[in-house]
């Protein structure tokens, strides 16, 4: 689906912070690219996104060069940013969100309110509040479906968790799972291998502007389920250790 070769990113007049990124996502399904702050994750999201034009590389969506593309032909192609940090105007309202987020011409599969508000129940009876009275995890709700409004196929999901109590993240996460199933695949930017290897299909790990690999993250579960159910089948040997996993 998206292909990503020897991507080098700079920002105007500095030096690059993206060295020669190739990255791969070759199914539908949610995908994570990991890595520390600073690593480079939302320069990438927003080169793909197309507010980032990159210097060198080359990015091909469906088989198209998309290298250097406006944002407005990223959207119309299908790509949408729910950035990091929710970038809402506080003065406005949910349903002033919704509205303002139009589909984008030529694409015709939008999600209408109707549907937003079947996925984002806590969202319904917030309609009318300006998004300043909003909690965090209705704040990230609303990012997410302001982006789905205009019918992406491919969800650029920066940091959807950042600041969120854990059973909220859990939430969003566990929203996040459900997306592919209606035709949107999600890269999602993510601080923790281990939030990741929860919710992601291929986990891509990033740091100092580099790709130091990837990994098939169901693989990594399953490794880690049979070694956790062979430690704890020997502690109930009689006379094995017992062990704290
Ligand atoms: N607007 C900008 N102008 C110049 N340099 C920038 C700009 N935004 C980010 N950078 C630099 O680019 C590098 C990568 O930053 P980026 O925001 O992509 O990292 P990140 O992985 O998303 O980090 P975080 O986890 O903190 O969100 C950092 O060194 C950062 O200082
Ligand atoms: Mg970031």
């Amino acid at each position: 689906m998206l292909r990503i070769r020897d991507l080098t990113v700079a920002y105007p007049h500095g030096a690059p912070v993206l060295h020669h990124v190739t990255l791969n996502l070759d199914s539908a399904g949610v995908h994570a690219v990991v890595g520390p702050n600073g690593a480079g994750k939302t320069t990438l999201l927003h080169t793909l996104a197309g507010h980032l034009h990159p210097s060198g590389g080359t990015i091909h969506l469906d088989g198209h060069d998309v290298t250097g593309w406006h944002p407005t032909a990223a959207a119309r192609a299908g790509v949408a940013l729910a950035p990091q940090g929710r970038r809402l105007w506080p003065s406005l309202t949910v349903v002033e969100h919704l509205a303002l987020a139009r589909p984008v011409a030529g694409r015709d599969e939008a999600w209408t309110v109707e549907e937003l508000l079947d996925t984002f129940p806590q969202l319904a009876d917030r309609m009318q509040h300006r998004t300043s009275q909003l909690s965090g995890g209705e704040q990230q709700m609303l990012t997410i479906a302001r982006a789905l409004r205009t019918a992406p196929r491919l969800l650029l999901a920066d940091e959807p968790t950042e600041g969120l109590a854990p059973i909220v993240a859990d939430q969003i996460t566990t929203l996040l799972r459900t997306l592919p199933d209606r035709g949107v695949t999600v890269l999602a930017a993510l601080p923790h291998a281990g939030v990741a290897a929860m919710i992601a299909d291929t986990m891509h790990v990033i740091a100092s502007g580099q790709l130091l690999g990837h990994t098939d993250t169901h693989a990594v579960a399953t490794d880690v389920m049979r070694r956790h159910l062979t430690l704890t089948h020997l502690g109930d040997e009689p006379g094995s250790p017992t062990n704290d996993l």
